[in-house]
């Protein structure tokens, strides 16, 4: 039996995912060293190997079938915009896409003024703006500290994540507008989908069963 390898996003999502998939007897011990140096964990006994990685880079290893299986954000997952399957929605890391900036800004928004939009996330912030809104703006992509921007004159507004809302809150900015709704997603491989077929549908099944009985 080949080993089935799970991709998770580095940092406070992979510690509640490796909650979650202990309660469905998916467990790593090697994993739980928090100064190993290790960069992927086996477990021989069920045949499964789990890595960290940069979120960004999640749906790529799953994409070329590095990963059979990867947990990360939808965010991560709309703005990467890679071929595979999202089968289950964790529930888990709960926020919002949206569009934040000084009060000031939401007329400029309203009026559809060429504005500048500062964000990480590029790709949503162009599908929102150009395929939605039917609005022209300019795209400035940063790589974090994004409500910066507003404040130093970078840009007017910003697309950005809020959980929330104090980053926003303690330097007097708002939502704006709402994008899209966040957590944490489950996506498959979508060749491991059809040969792994038993595997992975107990996986998800299991999963839905106690993501299911969270909520
Ligand atoms: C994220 C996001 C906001 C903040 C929102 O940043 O970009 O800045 O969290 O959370 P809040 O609504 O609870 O304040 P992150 O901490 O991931 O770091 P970054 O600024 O480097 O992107």
């Amino acid at each position: 039996m080949r080993y089935l390898t799970f991709a998770l996003a580095k940092g406070r999502m992979a510690k509640k995912t490796m909650e979650l998939f202990e309660k469905i007897g998916l467990s790593c011990e090697e994993m739980k060293d928090e100064h190993t140096r290790k960069l992927i964990f086996v477990n021989e006994e069920l045949n499964m190997r789990f890595f960290l990685a940069k979120a960004n880079d999640v749906p790529t290893y799953v994409e070329y079938g590095a990963a059979d299986i990867g947990i990360v954000g939808k965010d991560t997952i709309l703005e990467e915009g890679r071929r595979l399957y999202e089968v289950l929605d964790l529930g888990i890391g709960k926020c919002r896409m949206c569009v934040c900036g000084p009060e000031e800004a939401r007329e400029k928004l309203l009026h559809h003024e060429l504005i500048r939009v500062a964000t990480k996330y590029p790709n949503i912030a162009k599908d929102y703006f150009y395929n939605k809104k039917h609005q022209t703006v300019e795209i400035i992509k940063l790589n974090g500290s994004i409500e910066l921007a507003p404040i130093v004159g970078l840009s007017e507004v910003i697309v950005d994540i809020v959980e929330t809302g104090s980053t926003l809150r303690e330097n007097g900015l708002t939502v704006l507008e709402e994008i899209v709704d966040l957590s944490a997603r489950m996506v498959v491989n979508q060749v491991s989908m059809k040969i792994e077929r038993d595997r992975i549908s107990r996986i998800i099944s299991d999963m839905k069963a106690l993501v299911g009985s969270r909520e």
